[in-house]
């Protein structure tokens, strides 16, 4: 099913025919016939031409493990793909399927979550279908104190992400939001384990609001919500960013650990919107004037000073000139 699909992907637009199909797969033709009709009834759709062949005319709007993974140049990350109808929330079968020996790289996707989380205890609106709801697990043994580095690692690679394939010019709102016109398109989840102060596991949890209508969010929600099908003025296919996301996310990891979180702190901050604006976090108010080390935000009060904050809910006034 894999290379049949792959051969299709690789031929976009064309007719093959059932003979050209077997002798590519080493298949029987009635082999290929049967592979057609499996997939028909997961919702592809062929035009067949008799004595010309097969063209496959369009996907199921649904994610396919095999089509996924014919698709995905990873070393590591999504190479252990669980995609499910429903769950609970991806976040807590990433916790279930860590308990279990879950090895770093494993991405946990659903169509839909019933009990989605945010952050700071909030629920994570996830109607089938139209989003991706996903969890990755990372075993990156560094020290608690570099926790931060991973939400604004994962927040530049899915901001360049989505910039490279919608052409959204998405911003990051430190730490962990994706807004688009001020609008929120994407939250990041990040959940630790540790043991004597290293990391030892990290579940990645992401939302994207991709084909999301203003009306499938709920009420409340929908003056500061949008989604990348509205920002960009047409249906995005979730699979292509699936498989975008999780190659520029290794990208970013790998140079992390590499190299340490300097290129990543100069990259976020080209891409924030929340850099030299008046902001409020808890207590500390003042002008965001850039991240330091660990991934704190740095806030220059009234009096001069600055002020390293860790994650909590920033809220944005103007821009500063
Ligand atoms: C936030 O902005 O508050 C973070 C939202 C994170 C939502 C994602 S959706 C996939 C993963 N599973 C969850 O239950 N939450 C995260």
């Amino acid at each position: 099913m894999n290379r049949l699909l792959e051969l299709f992907a690789s031929r976009p637009d064309q007719y093959l025919s059932g003979e050209e199909i077997s002798r590519t797969l080493g298949v029987s033709r009635s082999a290929v016939w049967k592979q057609i009709n499996r997939l028909r009834q997961e919702g592809y759709i062929f035009d067949a031409v008799s004595r010309v062949g097969y063209k496959l005319a369009s996907k199921p709007d649904k994610l396919q493990a095999a089509s996924i993974l014919a698709k995905l140049k990873t070393n590591k990350l999504g190479r252990e793909l669980y995609l499910n109808e429903q769950l609970d929330s991806t976040q807590a079968e990433a916790q279930r399927l860590l308990s279990a020996g879950a090895e770093e790289g494993c991405v946990i996707v659903a169509e839909e979550q019933t009990a989605g989380r945010g952050r700071l205890g909030r629920s994570w609106h996830s109607p089938p279908g139209k989003g991706l709801w996903m969890s990755i697990i990372l075993k990156p043994d560094i020290p608690f104190a570099s926790a931060p580095h991973l939400t604004l690692l994962t927040a530049v690679a899915l901001c360049r992400c989505i910039r490279r394939m919608t052409k959204v010019e998405a911003l990051i709102k430190w730490p962990n939001d994706l807004l688009v016109e001020g609008k929120k398109i994407s939250g990041i989840l990040m959940e630790t384990q540790l043991e004597e102060e290293r990391l030892v596991s990290v579940a990645a949890g992401i939302g994207i609001c991709v084909n999301l209508e203003q009306q499938d969010f709920p009420a409340d929600l929908q003056p500061k919500a949008t989604s990348l099908m509205q920002a960009s003025g047409g249906l995005v296919d979730r699979e292509s960013l699936l498989v975008a996301f999780l190659e520029e996310l290794e990208h970013w990891y790998e140079l992390y650990m590499r190299e340490g979180f300097a290129t990543i702190r100069n990259v976020w901050e080209a891409l924030s919107t929340t850099l030299q604006r008046h902001v409020k976090a808890g207590d500390v108010e003042g002008v965001a004037v850039g991240l330091n080390e660990q991934g704190a935000l740095l806030i220059r009060q009234q009096d001069g000073s600055t002020v390293p904050v860790f994650s909590s809910d920033v809220a944005e006034s103007s821009a500063v000139g």
